[in-house]
């Protein structure tokens, strides 16, 4: 009994971390990145804390791709260099609260 158990717990760990397009990544780093340095502009432009850019109804990211080419558009606009695993923290993050891609 205890090994199929095992066995099963494993098989649910492997699967959900599957399921998540930025596993790996830690969305509590990529929270904190955006609060920094991604609100601003976007609050400016569509009011509020910003968020409705991610979740208008014609909101242009589509896909976990698109998230990642997104963010390094506004990155670029910012000049903040951030590095590929910074930039995946924050896909995790925007994944994780707005996106829920699989
Ligand atoms: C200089 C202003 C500006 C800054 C700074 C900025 N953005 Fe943006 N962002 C925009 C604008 C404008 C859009 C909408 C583009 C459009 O609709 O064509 C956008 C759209 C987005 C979208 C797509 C939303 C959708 O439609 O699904 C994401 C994701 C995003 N930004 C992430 C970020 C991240 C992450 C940062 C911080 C690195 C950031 N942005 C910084 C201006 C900015």
């Amino acid at each position: 009994m205890k090994p199929l158990f095992a066995f099963l717990s494993l098989l649910i760990i492997a699967s959900t971390a599957n399921a998540d397009p930025f596993a790996g990544s830690d969305p509590r780093i990529g929270k904190k990145l955006v609060d920094q340095s991604c609100i601003a502009c976007h609050a400016a432009k569509f009011g509020g804390d910003g968020s409705k850019i991610y979740t208008r109804p014609n909101h242009k990211v589509k896909t976990p791709e698109q998230l990642k080419a997104q963010i390094s558009a506004c990155n670029t606009q910012l000049d903040k260099s951030w590095f590929p695993e910074e930039e995946a923290h924050v896909a995790a993050y925007l994944n994780q609260t707005y996106y829920h891609f699989k």
